[in-house]
């Protein structure tokens, strides 16, 4: 073997980077997107996170040079959207799922496209076939399923076999069934050497789908860096008839641990690690388990750092409390949960 890598055939000779540098927008008063700087590697499916109305779309359809930016840049492998020769070629994006014409078929839909770029028809086809739609997408768009209407997107986007991907919230509306679709079919264009963007609004949905991060709110960056460095440090929970032995047990084997909740957290990813040495000290050990980290609750407060303005108005910082069952006897029809006045979207 000699150690001269050999780029596989499917690979682009090399990959894009997206470059966004203290890109601001201002409507009217709102600064959308404000001071925000950050880069998307390829090779990788990166998250791009925050609540509604932090900025997200806006953020993309500068990328896409669809808003032009207040101040700042937002560049395409270093030229903006706008310069780029074959725009199709280089960046597929899918900005809304709902955006196709409910009387033309799907397949319809992706030839007019296609044949505005001088795409060949067969490339429709076959995107069809890898998005898995094939025999739908001879119907009538308008009768699409939500996650029909997600995979007709994909499909377009990916129509010119471009080197970048933007997807903006591509998990919406689908099933479990669906993100896990998802999940392998972006990893797969990952796989390509493709450049990924794809925004969400929930962490703990992202955290299947996407290596690396950025999470901004109020249009500024809250956190970056890959999905591994966020979820932090793995670690057991163990409960023992005698914690405080397992403790000093676990720390004599170079284990640290804390009390928690009855038992203690040890910092260690191997849940067998704390058994073997509980074991080897002679403690019963009455439960044992990874913990995963609470992505929602981390989400929420990174977030939440900065008060988030399309929460309900008049709650001071924090927005206004979680919702609360009533109490036993306050009344016989007790009102549902209203999660949209907490993050209410204007569109
Ligand atoms: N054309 C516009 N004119 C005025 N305000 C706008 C315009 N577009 C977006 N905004 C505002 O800018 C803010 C950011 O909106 P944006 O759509 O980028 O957020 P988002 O993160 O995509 O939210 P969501 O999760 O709800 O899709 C919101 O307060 C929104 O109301
Ligand atoms: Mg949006």
């Amino acid at each position: 073997m000699t150690a001269t890598a050999v780029a596989p055939s499917t690979a682009p000779s090399a990959g894009v980077v997206l470059e966004v540098t203290d890109l601001t927008k201002i409507f009217g008063q709102l600064a959308a997107v404000d001071h925000l700087t950050f880069t998307v590697q390829p090779a990788r499916v990166t998250g791009f996170l925050g609540p509604n109305g932090a900025g997200k779309t806006t953020t993309m359809r500068m990328l896409l040079g669809l808003v032009a930016p207040t101040s700042g840049t937002a560049l395409i492998g270093g030229q903006r959207y706008r310069d780029l020769p074959n725009p199709m070629r280089v960046v597929g994006s899918a900005l809304e799922a709902t955006n196709f014409h409910p009387g033309r078929s799907g397949r319809d839909h992706l030839r007019v496209l296609a044949d505005a770029s001088g795409i060949p028809t067969r490339r429709v086809d076959e995107m069809l076939d890898l998005v898995g739609i094939p025999a739908a997408a001879r119907q009538r768009a308008g009768g699409y399923s939500m996650g029909m209407r997600q995979r007709l997107g994909l499909a377009a986007a990916l129509l010119g076999d471009p080197a970048v991907l933007m997807l903006d919230e591509p998990a919406n509306g689908l099933d479990p069934e669906g993100i896990r679709w998802l999940r392998s079919f972006l990893r797969y264009l990952a796989h390509q050497g493709k450049t990924i963007l794809v925004s969400s609004h929930m962490l703990a949905e992202a955290d299947q789908i996407v290596d690396d991060v950025v999470i901004i709110a109020n249009g500024r960056s809250v956190a970056q860096g890959s999905m591994a460095e966020l979820r932090g440090e793995p670690t057991v929970f163990a409960r023992s008839s005698d914690n405080a032995a397992l403790a000093s047990a676990l720390t004599a084997r170079g284990v640290l641990s804390t009390p928690s909740d009855g038992g203690l957290i040890a910092k260690t990813a191997d849940p067998a690690r704390v058994g073997d040495i509980a074991l080897a000290a002679g403690l019963p050990i009455h439960e044992l388990h990874p913990l995963a980290s609470d992505l929602e609750d981390l989400f929420f407060r990174l977030t939440d750092t900065v008060a988030n303005r399309n929460r309900g108005g008049d709650s001071g910082p924090g927005g206004p409390p979680p919702w609360q069952p009533p109490t036993s006897s306050a009344s016989a029809q007790p009102p549902l949960p209203v999660v949209s006045s907490e993050a209410g979207d204007p569109r």
